[in-house]
């Protein structure tokens, strides 16, 4: 097997290989280092430091690349070391090779200290400086806070005080990476807004939405703008109505600290699935710049309107024991951790029109929910149905309506459903799916979304970062919902593997619909 390309580069050096012209081959990111704050959580051992590895091993970080560990351990560079060899030994996607690991091991460091503590943060200021000359970092670092957020302003002070967050000389850049909850409504994320912004200007700022660092997400746009086939058929007088699911069939067991008094709603739905949707509904931009691309999306999110009365047109839920497949599990209540009156809501489904002309009276449900039957993510575009069948009413008992469905995960693809006929020698028309699968159709394994994203921030491509003004504006449509929730009723209890509160199917059947089982 041949090794990646991490030999250290002289300066200045291109490679003759690489046309920067050809758009095909990734962009390597030029000199940095990246921090992480947070390096005992969840996230950086399962997600973060395995898609640093990768990326090294895919040959797209600088040879000099720093890695940094922040955190209130006691620790030397060389324990924090063992953590990153661990997770990546544990979690990375790509195979393991001595010899990246060894030149990634080599610009790894740690700065033990608290978020209040000056001292530590000098330090940090230090170790920096220390691996610009020592690595070549140039200057250039990200601070990535996968922290809780009640933490981000004292620590976006601190870097602003320890002189971290600003460039020493001209050319240089710091970037801050932000991981949800932004906030908990949308007076709270425009003071968190406030905060970050104070201290790094917004094209410095990116955002974590990791759904759009998923390769099946990327692909709403190739498939509505690159085919003629989807576009004329995009819009009200062809679209029924679209269901958008994140489906999870985990529990929330040892997630109480962030999960109870959050919910599915503020979880997902705030961030992943209004992503979704704006990808889903948004005009062709002027082209893919960031701008253009932000442009279209905030569009979508100021005209989406939550459809009234919200007692009819939402549901929650909260998952109580059951079967979840082969294994008894218990329900959220009874999980280490929560308020045993707890009324977070564990599933939630909310419905959303978007007022534009393409889209006027077309309903879009967004669902999500734990402790569902299966995991799975997808947009169901559900058409209407042919406006006239000339075949016998027999004939069509088993034709539904058209569906074009956007397999997000974990089965990565494009379902399309449609009618045919039943062989024989009767005219009966049944539903058929045609399938393009990633799996079969390309022989690239898709990479982790944390490894385009970092990468985008070390590149600094903000295309798949949301901005402030999303956020808010993704706060705004749901606020209404939370506070309607907060004064009215507790969650609704259903059964753990089963799909969710009957509050939710009763939501659609008042229009005459149902949701898909996927
Ligand atoms: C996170 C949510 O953003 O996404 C979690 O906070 C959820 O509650 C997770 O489990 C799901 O991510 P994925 O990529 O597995 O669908």
């Amino acid at each position: 097997m041949s090794e990646p390309f991490v030999q250290a580069r002289p300066e200045g050096w291109t490679n003759p290989l690489r046309d920067p012209r050809d758009k095909r081959l990734p962009r390597i990111a030029g000199p940095c280092g990246l921090v992480i704050f947070g390096v005992t959580g969840d996230l950086a051992r399962k997600k973060l430091m395995p898609a640093v590895y990768d990326l090294a091993n895919r040959g797209l970080l600088p040879p000099g690349f720093g890695l940094t560990g922040f955190a209130r351990r006691d620790w030397e560079n060389e324990d924090f070391g063992k953590v990153v060899y661990d997770a990546v030994r544990e979690n990375a996607r790509t195979p393991f090779r001595q010899a990246v690991w060894d030149r990634l091991a080599e610009g790894i460091r740690f700065v033990q200290g608290s978020f209040d503590d000056d001292e530590a943060f000098d330090r940090l200021c230090d170790t920096v400086h220390e691996l610009d000359a020592e690595r070549g970092t140039n200057g250039n670092h990200a601070f990535y806070l996968s922290i809780p957020p009640g933490a981000f302003p004292v620590v976006c002070k601190q870097l602003a005080r320890s002189g971290l967050a600003g460039q020493d000389h001209p050319g240089q850049w710091r970037r801050v990476v932000i991981e949800k909850p932004f906030g908990h409504d949308l007076a709270s994320a425009q003071e968190l807004n406030a905060i970050v912004n104070d201290v790094f200007p917004e094209e410095s700022v990116f955002r974590i939405d990791h759904y759009l660092g998923k390769e099946t997400v990327q692909n709403i746009l190739a498939l509505r703008f690159a085919n003629q086939l989807f576009e004329p058929i995009w819009n009200a007088n062809y679209v029924d109505h679209v269901q958008i699911t994140m489906a999870e069939d985990i529990g929330l067991g040892g997630r109480a600290g962030y999960y109870d008094g959050i919910g599915a709603a503020r979880d997902v739905i705030q961030n992943h699935l209004l992503q979704l949707l704006a990808l889903t509904a948004m005009e062709e931009p002027v082209s893919f710049s960031p701008g253009e691309l932000r442009t279209e999306k905030i569009k979508v999110l100021s005209s989406a309107k939550l459809v009234q009365p919200l007692d009819e047109t939402t549901a929650r839920g909260q998952y109580t024991a059951g079967w979840q497949g082969n294994e008894w599990v218990v329900g959220l209540k009874e999980e280490e951790g929560y308020n045993p009156e707890s009324r977070t809501e564990t599933f939630a489904a909310i419905t959303v029109e978007v007022d534009t002309r393409r889209w006027a009276g077309v309903p879009f449900y967004l669902r999500t929910g734990k402790r569902l039957g299966r995991r799975v993510t997808e947009i169901a575009v559900v058409f209407k149905r042919a406006p006239h069948l000339p075949f016998d009413e027999t004939m069509t008992e088993e034709l539904g309506q058209n569906a074009l469905v956007i397999r997000v995960q974990p089965d990565e693809g494009v379902t399309m459903r449609f009618g045919s006929k039943v062989p024989g020698s009767t005219m009966e028309v049944r539903d058929v799916t045609m399938d393009f699968g990633y799996g079969l159709a390309f022989t690239e394994d898709s990479p982790e979304a944390y490894e385009r994203l970092i990468l985008d921030v070390l590149l600094g491509e903000p295309s798949l970062f949301p901005v402030n003004a999303e956020v808010e504006r993704s706060w705004r449509i749901l606020d209404p919902v939370l506070e309607r929730w907060a004064e009215s009723g507790v969650p609704e209890p259903y059964a753990a593997g089963s799909w969710g509160p009957k509050g939710a199917d009763a939501m659609m059947a008042r229009t005459g619909r149902t949701w898909r089982r996927p």
